[in-house]
Order: C-alpha cells, then structure tokens, then sequence
C-alpha cells in the first residue's frame, strides 16, 4: 500500500481503430507473402490502418472521450493527460497537449512518454504515481499509433505485423484491495539497436540522404525481440506474482502486449494459464504497440468477462528495449459504488 493510504486504479476505458481493414490477402498483393505464413508465424488475420487525413491525435482524441465518458467525467476534471506512442502528430509539440486542446481539457498538463511498444505500461505506472501521492485526481492515459506511416510497406518483414489504433484509460482513486498492486519497470538500452528507426532525431536529421535510403522507417530484428519477449514477460510475471503473495492459480486474466500469437502461447504456458484466460485481439488488429493492451482491456470489460476483484495480469515489452508488468486487481468501477 503507498504511504498515502490511496490506492490507484481504472475508473474509465475507451478505444478507437481506423475504418479501413487491411486483410493478408491485400498484403499478398503488395509484397511476397502468404496469408498462411502470417497467420502461423504471428496470427494476425487483419489490421486497421488510419485515413491519409488521420494523426496520431486524432485516434487518441476518439479513445480519450470515450474514456472520460466511460469514467462519467468531464475533460475540466483531467488533472494530466499522458500520451504513449511511438508515432507522435511531431516531434513536438507533444501529442498530448493536441488532445488536451482539443479535448478542452483547461486545468490538464500534458507530455508524451515513449517506451516503445510498453509505453502505456509506462504511462499507466506514471500516472498511477500521481494519484497515490495524492497530487492528482484523474490523470488520462492513452496509448495511441499510426504505425503505418513509419513502415515500409515493401518490407515483408514488418509491414505484415503493425495496425493503426489507440486506447485510453482514466486513472483515479479506487476503494483499497483493488487496483494496481504492482508494477515492475525494466529496459535493456543494449538491445535498441533491434527495433528502431534511424532517421528523424538529432542523431540523423531528415535530409535527402536519409529518405533515399529508407531510414525513415522501423527497422526490427524479429528473432531478438520475439526471444527478448518471452524471456523478460515470463521472468517478470512470476516475480510479480510473488511479490504480490499470490499463486499461478489465483490469475483469473492475463493481458499481454499484442505482438505476436506465438509470443501470448509462451507466455501463457509458463503462467499455466488456459487461452480462455488470456486476452487476444492480435488477429484483428496487429501489433498496435502501445494502443494493444488498453484495447484488449476495453473489449474484456465490455464484454463482461471481467468480475470485480478479478487479479489481472498486464505485460508489455518493445522499443528501448523495455519491459514492464503490472498486477491489477479489477475494480467494477461500472456497478457505481464510487
Ligand atoms: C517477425 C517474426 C514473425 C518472424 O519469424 P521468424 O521465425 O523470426 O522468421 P525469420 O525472420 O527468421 O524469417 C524466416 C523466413 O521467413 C521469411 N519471411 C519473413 N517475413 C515474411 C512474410 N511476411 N511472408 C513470408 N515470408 C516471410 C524470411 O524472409 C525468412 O526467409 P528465409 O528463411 O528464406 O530467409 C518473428 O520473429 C516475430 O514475431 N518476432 C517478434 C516481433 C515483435 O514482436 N515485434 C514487435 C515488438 S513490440
């Protein structure tokens, strides 16, 4: 428990995805693939890709307002407003104030975090901090991707992984046994090299150099990030747990990033945890980085497959490398009794 005696939890989630469906057979015409190699090797069936007239802010703007809608508060009630993504509006400003502003969010400060593919676990960690001090309270979290803009739509090693989305939650004060019990931040700065990309920073500036050569998109070595995953969500699940004092049987949900369906099945072996518990949208949607997780969330909980007290089990890993994992025990924030 903090020192405060106030305990941080979700209190309203939204999620938002493009119109536009990009199925394996479309891709099949765009590069050497196959649907069955995409389906076996990653199990994704179909993913969303934004309009030519859609930013990052704009996703992020449709999820946030159905968080506060969900959360039953107005955007003057937003304390702060984080924004994880890999594939921000610019540079800066950050993403964030474009949604505060256009959220109407007044008495809200605003920033943008990149953890890579983990970034919501980030900001949800980030966020949480500001409410169990006691500083804040409702912070907004969206994990919020454009990812199609940053891939290279003739590389059959990456294009056939990433969808467009976004994912929101709000952060607030929940009655004690519940919420987020614990989280675990990790990175690994000497894999960076392993996702990234290249150009566009001040490492290497945008010039015609840098577009010629195609540095202006994400690069993966798949084989050291799918072995990076499995090790770092596995170790990093069972210690949460036994931090927590609860056994594998005591897990009624496990959340894991959406990468690959493959990377989810590892995970879910080594938690001993049956597929009907562990929450999957990677077929519909692709990796959607940081917008995965609160997606998946969103749908469970709409669905009603979450019951009050239930321990969930959220992990995430990607660009830095990083990692992080979070036990959450559900707070029915719906059934009112706030
Ligand atoms: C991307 C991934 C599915 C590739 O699987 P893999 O077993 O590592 O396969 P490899 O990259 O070694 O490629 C195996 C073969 O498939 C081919 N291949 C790659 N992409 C292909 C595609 N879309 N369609 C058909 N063949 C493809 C490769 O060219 C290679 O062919 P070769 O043996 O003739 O050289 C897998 O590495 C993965 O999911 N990694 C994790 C990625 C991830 O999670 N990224 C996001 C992090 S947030």
């Amino acid at each position: 428990m903090p020192e405060s005696g106030i305990r941080a939890g979700i209190l309203g989630l939204g999620s938002y995805v493009p119109e536009k469906v990009l199925t394996n057979r479309e891709l099949e015409k765009m590069v050497d693939t196959k649907d069955q190699w995409i389906v076996t090797m990653t199990g994704i069936r179909e993913r969303r890709i934004a309009s030519p007239q859609q930013a990052t802010s704009d996703l992020a703007l449709e999820a946030a307002r159905k968080a506060l809608d969900d959360a039953k508060i107005s955007p003057a009630e937003v304390d702060l407003i984080i924004v994880a993504t890999n594939t921000p509006d610019h540079l800066f400003p950050a993403t964030a104030c474009i949604v505060q502003d256009r959220l109407g969010a007044h008495r809200a400060g605003a920033f943008d975090l990149l953890a890579g593919c983990t970034g919501f676990m980030y900001a949800l960690s980030v966020g949480a901090q500001f409410v169990e001090s006691g500083m804040y309270r409702h912070v907004l979290v969206i994990g919020a991707e454009t990812l199609s803009r940053i891939i290279d739509w003739e590389d059959r090693n990456t294009c056939v992984i990433f969808g467009d989305g976004a994912g929101a939650a709000i952060i607030g004060r929940v009655p004690e046994g519940y919420g987020l019990i614990h989280t675990k931040l990790g990175s690994d700065g000497s894999g960076g090299q392993y996702l990234d990309m290249p150009a566009g920073g001040s490492k290497m500036p945008a010039c015609r150099e840098s577009v010629d050569n195609k540095m202006h998109f994400l690069r993966m070595n798949g084989r050291e990030v799918f072995k990076f995953a499995v090790r770092a969500c596995g170790d990093g699940s069972l210690e949460a747990l036994k931090s927590a004092g609860l056994a594998l049987n005591d897990l009624d949900f496990l959340i894991p990033h959406q990468a690959n369906i493959r990377i989810i099945e590892a995970a879910a072996k080594r938690l001993q945890l049956p597929m009907e518990k562990v929450l999957v949208n990677v077929d519909r949607f692709g990796n959607t980085s940081t917008a995965s997780i609160p997606m998946a969330l969103e749908e469970a909980v709409n669905r009603g497959s979450i019951k009050d007290g239930d321990n969930i089990l959220m992990t995430g890993f990607g660009a830095g490398l990083t990692w992080a994992v979070t036990l959450m025990r559900w707070y029915d924030y719906r059934s009112g009794n706030r």
